[in-house]
């Protein structure tokens, strides 16, 4: 079983949150994963059709994915999306941003489509939201409290090394987790 974590980064933010979702599906074994960076100009796209399951990460900038992991998407339309090669593979999304809020959930929305357009089973977060009692913190998973796929925020005066904090980086594992039991959940027996 192989999942392709497809990302973009400006900043080196989001791909430690594409490490982290690695890192996850890692956890399940007989999954195999494979950090392909939209920044480096070549996609491997046999690699994506031969993939069980895909994961989508950009960070949102102007709230949108960035123009970069836009591009991919645009590009998938040939060499994809013509033949419906991504049909029924499982997909799911992360993005991270500047902002506590920053317009991250349109960066979501904007994947999911995406993947319903090519035919993909999109797999959210089952996670309760954290931070969202007297006794919550920033250190809960899922402090942001999204469904549709894992959001982590990062300072903009700090690096990759200290922000998106360790609870961001977690709940990207979890997503990633949580992707690779879905595609050993739908093997055939
Ligand atoms: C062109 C641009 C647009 C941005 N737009 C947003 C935005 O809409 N909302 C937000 O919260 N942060 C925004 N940011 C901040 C980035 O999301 C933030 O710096 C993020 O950590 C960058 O991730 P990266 O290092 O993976 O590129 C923007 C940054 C840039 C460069």
């Amino acid at each position: 079983m192989q999942i392709s974590i497809v990302y973009d980064s400006g900043y080196g933010h989001t791909a430690k949150q594409a490490q982290s979702v690695a890192q996850g599906v890692q956890r399940v074994a007989g999954v195999e994963t494979r950090l392909i960076s939209v920044a480096e100009g070549h996609i491997p796209w046999n690699v994506l059709e031969a993939s069980d399951a895909i994961v989508f990460g950009a960070p949102t900038y102007n709230g949108a994915p960035s123009a970069r992991f836009k591009q991919f998407c645009e590009d998938s339309t040939k060499l994809a999306w013509i033949d419906m090669k991504w049909r029924n593979k499982v997909a799911a999304g992360f993005t991270n941003s500047g902002a506590q809020n920053g317009d991250k959930l349109h960066s979501l929305i904007s994947m999911t489509l995406f993947a319903a357009q090519h035919g993909m089973l999109w797999v959210g977060l089952d996670l309760k939201p954290g931070n969202d009692s007297s006794s919550g913190s920033v250190h809960d998973l899922n402090r942001l409290g999204s469904w549709l796929g894992a959001m982590a925020q990062s300072n903009g005066d700090q690096g990759p090394d200290d922000t998106p904090i360790h609870s961001d980086l977690e709940t990207a594992a979890y997503l990633g987790q949580r992707v690779a039991e879905t595609v050993r959940r739908l093997q055939p027996v």
